[in-house]
């Protein structure tokens, strides 16, 4: 592939990832009013244009046979052995598997907050795990008309593409650990697919490591978009709004739950109904928001309690760093997995679904559930934050309209019922462990 189609690639990437349609829901931040936007991504249109772009692989990778039955394309079929490859990393023991695990709807497979890495993987990490699973249909980042930042990857929505963002954990000083792109490009080198990855990118490419360094990333890019473990659309939830399976009454009672704007109102972020076109649901609306986690102390950069973790504003992305409404919020995660899940939310704070989904029920009703009790016994709400990006925090939507002595927005028996339907977002392909 030379650089004119790879490039024509990436573009075609950005442009299938644009939204079609569009839903309007009004929420309030600090002031500013941000309108929360519900995107349903134009799956169909986007197939095309990614056969268009595999197809536009000419040259080189036309001598190259795809990985045998497996439907990926040469470049995607390269990604496969680069997402398992532990050599290009410093410590020879960690690979982008090793973290975002395939049998665990590729996420980490342990409940640690953060994972460890670097040289001697004793390098702690900064923030839980993302799945990988149906990041193909993430837009780039973007403030809409409104002003409502959306998409992007990581959960800061700092990388716009996927090969952008790949390039990280093999340079991450806490993760891969490689000093430089040279020093990937030397392990690369003695991988058993060197000559595969001569000849899908050209022999000439390893006399310029960026360039090799970007083609890796291409193919790790292309691995996760084409290959159907990252996107299977089997769960049961699917085979129920496909009318191929049905919802047993807690399921049932759990997902009207999710959708009724009194009760849990999930669906304003999370949404779960099919787009006017058919396409699936994927439980997020990319868009960021600011929960309030407790603070984790299992993540050792808290030990510092001058250090906070504000997502949008910083400190891993700083171009939104001025921009204080923004500060203490996150991407909006897909819930489709979220059963299979060991960790919960960017800081890993809790272990258990139930607590997490509990969470949202209870935060503002009982905050002595959640929160430290400060100088003054009095929980200290929202602790993560620093004092002046507390009003960030998200107290207008359903459920956390509440104040203590309120009864919460769901009841345990509710909570309950939620977390039994989202046990049916699990694809079939990944077991819940
Ligand atoms: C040491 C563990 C670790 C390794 C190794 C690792 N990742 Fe990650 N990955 C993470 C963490 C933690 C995040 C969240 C980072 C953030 O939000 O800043 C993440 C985020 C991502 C995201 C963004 C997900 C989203 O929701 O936007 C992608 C894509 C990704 N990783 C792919 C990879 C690839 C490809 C590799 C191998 C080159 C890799 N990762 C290696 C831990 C790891
Ligand atoms: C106003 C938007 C919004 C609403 C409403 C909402 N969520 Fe979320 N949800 C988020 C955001 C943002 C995160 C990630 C927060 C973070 O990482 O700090 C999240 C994360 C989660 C997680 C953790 C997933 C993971 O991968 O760690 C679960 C579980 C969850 N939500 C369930 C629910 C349920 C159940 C409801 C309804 C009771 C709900 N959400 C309503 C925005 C929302």
């Amino acid at each position: 592939m030379d650089s004119s189609n790879f490039a024509t690639c990436t573009l075609k990437r950005l442009i299938r990832l644009a939204p079609n349609s569009v839903e309007k829901f009004r929420t309030k931040v600090r002031g500013t009013t941000w309108r929360r936007t519900l995107f349903r991504a134009a799956s169909a249109a986007s197939f095309v244009l990614l056969a268009a772009c595999n197809a536009g692989g000419g040259g080189h990778a036309a001598k190259v046979t795809a990985e045998p039955n497996s439907g990926l394309s040469p470049t995607a079929g390269l990604g496969k052995k680069i997402f398992s490859d532990e050599t290009l990393s410093a410590s020879g023991r960690q690979s982008c598997a090793t973290c975002h695990s395939p049998d665990h709807a590729h996420a980490q497979p342990n409940n640690l907050a953060v994972q460890p890495g670097g040289t001697n993987l004793d390098r702690p990490g900064f923030r839980a795990v993302p799945s990988l699973r149906y990041l193909d249909l993430n837009p780039a980042f973007s403030f809409s008309d409104e002003g409502t930042p959306t998409g992007g990857f990581n959960r800061d929505g700092r990388a716009q593409t996927l090969a952008a963002q790949a390039q990280r954990p093999f340079l991450a000083q806490h993760e891969m650990a490689n000093a430089n792109k040279e020093e990937v490009i030397k392990r690369l080198r003695r991988a058993s697919y060197f000559e595969e990855f001569r000849n899908v990118f050209g022999s000439h490419i390893l006399e310029h490591p960026d360039e090799a360094f970007d083609r890796l990333t291409f193919a790790l890019q292309q691995f996760q978009v084409e290959a159907p473990e990252f996107h299977p659309f089997n769960s049961r939830y699917d085979q129920f709004l496909a009318g191929k399976a049905t919802l047993n009454d807690a399921e049932q009672r759990g997902l009207a739950i999710f959708n009724d704007p009194e009760k849990g109102n999930c669906f304003a972020c999370h949404p779960s109904a099919k787009g006017a076109d058919g396409t699936p649901p994927l439980f997020t609306d990319f868009t960021f928001d600011n929960l309030g986690v407790p603070r984790n102390s299992a993540i050792a950069a808290n030990r510092d309690s001058t250090y906070f973790d504000l997502g949008l504003c910083g400190p891993d992305r700083i171009d939104l760093a001025a921009q204080a409404e923004l500060c203490g919020a996150f991407k909006v995660p897909t819930l489709r997995n979220v059963a299979t899940r060991k960790v919960f939310f960017h800081n890993g704070a809790f272990t258990s679904q139930r607590d997490a989904v509990s969470f949202y029920a209870r935060r503002d009703t009982h905050p002595g559930e959640w929160y430290p009790a400060g100088p003054g016994g009095a929980p200290q709400k929202f602790n993560d934050l620093p004092q002046q990006y507390r009003d960030n925090v998200n107290t207008d939507e359903v459920p956390y309209d509440r104040l203590p002595g309120m009864m919460p927005a769901l009841s345990a028996a509710d909570i309950d019922d939620l977390v039994r339907f989202l046990e049916t977002l699990t694809d079939l392909s990944t077991s819940a462990q």
